[in-house]
C-alpha cells in the first residue's frame, strides 16, 4: 500500500485498487498532477481498510479482485458514506458486469484494456463534479428541513400566543362589563336586605313566605347575570364546536354590552333571522359581536352623548355564506386610519379605556372561521363592519 499523499484538507481522495502492478503505475501516472489526495493499493482487502479507516471520495476499482471483489468494495464504500461516487474497471469487455457495477450504484465504468488512460480522468472529474453537487444538495435539503422544524416551531408558538392573547383581551374587556354587572346587581341585592329586614319584623307566616318567594327571585336573577359573565369569560379553547344560532348569540353579547352602565340611552336594533346557524364556538363568536357593539357603543357617544345614538345589527344569507352587520350612526373613522382599525394596539381611546385589541381579536377569530371582514365609515355619519362566514364554519 503506498502511503496516502499528503494534502489540504478539502483535498478529495481519491482511491484506486487494482491488482496489476503496471495498471495501478499508469494511473497514479495520470493523477500524478492533479489536486487530489491519492491512495493506491493492489488487493481488496488492502482497500477495505483504507475504506474502513478513512473513507473516500471517489473509488476507482477493478472489478476483478483475487480477495475482496470490486463489487464488495462498492458496497462497503458506499455503506460508509453514500455520497461515495465509484468507478468500476472491467477487464472482460463485460457489459453485464458493467450493468451490474451500475445497478448497485457506481457512477461509471471503463473497460480494459485502457485504450486512453485520459477518459478515466475525465470521469473522475465529472463524478467529483456530481458529488459535489449532490453533497451540495444534501446540505440544503437539511438546512432547508432545520429551517422547517424551526418555523413549524415558531408557528406552534405563534398560535399559543394568539390563544392567550385572545383570551386575556376579552378578560380586559370584562373589567368594563363587571361595572355594569355591579350596577345591575346592586339593584336586587338591596331589594333582597330590604325583604330579610322585612321578614325579621313580620310575625305573619302567609307574608314571610311571600317575601321569601322574592328573595328566591331576586337570587336567581343574580346568579343568571353571574353566569351569564363566567360563561364569557371561560377560555374558548375548552369549548366545542356546535351548530350555534347566530341571533342568539348576537342577544347574549348585546345583553352583556348593555350592562355597562355606559350604553344608556342608546338604541340598538336587532335583526337577525331566527334560523341562521353556524357551526362555530358560542363563546368566540359572542366575543365578535361584544367587541363590535362595545365599539359601536363609544362611537355613537362621542358624537350623541346619551340622546340619538344608534346601532343596528342585520344578518342574512349571501348563497352559501353568511352576513352579518353592525352599524351605527357614531363619530365615524377618517380615511387615513381606516386602514389600521383592525392592527394590533391601534386605538383612539384614552389610556385605560381601549387596548387596541378589539378589532384585531375580531379579525383573528373571522379568519379562523375562514371568514372575510370588511369595514365602511365616513366621518359624521358613522361605521358599518360587516363579516362573512361559511355555514359550517370551523
Ligand atoms: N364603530 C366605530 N366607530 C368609530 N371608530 C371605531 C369604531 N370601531 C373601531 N373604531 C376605531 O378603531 C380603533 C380600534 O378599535 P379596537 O376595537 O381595535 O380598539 P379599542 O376599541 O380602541 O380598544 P379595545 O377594543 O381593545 O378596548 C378604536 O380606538 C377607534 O378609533
Ligand atoms: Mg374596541
Amino acid at each position: 500500500m503506498s502511503a496516502p499523499e499528503q494534502g489540504a484538507a478539502r483535498q478529495a481522495h481519491l482511491l484506486i485498487v487494482d491488482d496489476e502492478p503496471v495498471i495501478l503505475q499508469i494511473l497514479r501516472a495520470v493523477f500524478e498532477d492533479q489536486p487530489y489526495r491519492v491512495t493506491t493499493v493492489a488487493t481488496g482487502s488492502d482497500a477495505r481498510a483504507v475504506i474502513a479507516e478513512q473513507g473516500c471520495d471517489i473509488l476507482v476499482t477493478d472489478k476483478n479482485l483475487p480477495d475482496v471483489g470490486g463489487l464488495d468494495l462498492l458496497r462497503l464504500a458506499k455503506e460508509r458514506d453514500p455520497s461515495t461516487e465509484v468507478i468500476v474497471v472491467t477487464g472482460y469487455g463485460s457489459l453485464e458486469t458493467a450493468i451490474a457495477a451500475m445497478e448497485l450504484g457506481a457512477y461509471d465504468y471503463v473497460l480494459k484494456p485502457l485504450n486512453n488512460v485520459f477518459e478515466i480522468r475525465r470521469k473522475v472529474e465529472r463524478a467529483l463534479d456530481r458529488q459535489r453537487i449532490s453533497r451540495e444538495n444534501t446540505r440544503l435539503l437539511a438546512e432547508l428541513r432545520h429551517k422547517n422544524d424551526e418555523l413549524q416551531v415558531a408557528l406552534q408558538e405563534a398560535r399559543e400566543l394568539q390563544i392567550e392573547l385572545i383570551h386575556s383581551e376579552k378578560l380586559a374587556g370584562i373589567g368594563t362589563l363587571a361595572a355594569g354587572v355591579a350596577h345591575e346587581i346592586s339593584s336586587p341585592l338591596f331589594g333582597i336586605m330590604g325583604l330579610a329586614e322585612a321578614i325579621l319584623e313580620e310575625s305573619e307566616i302567609a307574608l314571610v313566605h311571600d317575601y321569601a318567594q322574592e328573595i328566591v327571585d331576586y337570587s336567581t336573577s343574580i346568579k343568571d347575570i353571574v353566569v351569564e359573565l363566567s360563561d364569557y369569560s371561560r377560555s374558548s379553547s375548552s369549548e366545542v364546536h356546535g351548530s350555534v344560532h347566530l341571533d342568539q348569540i348576537a342577544r347574549d353579547a348585546l345583553r352583556l354590552v348593555e350592562r355597562s352602565a355606559d350604553v344608556q340611552g342608546i338604541e340598538f336594533r336587532l335583526q337577525i333571522p331566527e334560523d341562521l346557524r353556524l357551526l362555530a364556538r358560542v363563546n368566540e363568536i359572542q366575543q365578535v359581536f361584544v367587541n363590535l357593539l362595545k365599539n359601536a357603543a363609544d362611537a355613537v357617544r362621542d358624537r350623541h352623548g346619551s340622546d340619538g345614538g344608534l346601532v343596528e345589527i342585520h344578518a342574512g344569507r349571501d348563497g352559501e355564506q353568511i352576513w352579518c352587520e353592525v352599524r351605527d350612526n357614531g363619530v365615524g373613522i377618517p380615511a387615513e386610519r381606516l386602514a389600521s382599525v383592525f392592527d394590533p394596539f391601534f386605538t383612539t381611546k384614552p389610556p385605560g379605556k381601549g387596548t387596541g385589541l378589539g378589532l384585531n381579536v375580531v379579525w383573528r377569530l373571522l379568519t379562523k372561521y375562514r371568514g372575510t371582514v370588511g369595514i365602511e365609515s365616513e366621518v359624521g355619519v358613522g361605521t358599518a363592519i360587516r363579516f362573512k362566514l361559511p355555514p359550517q364554519s370551523d
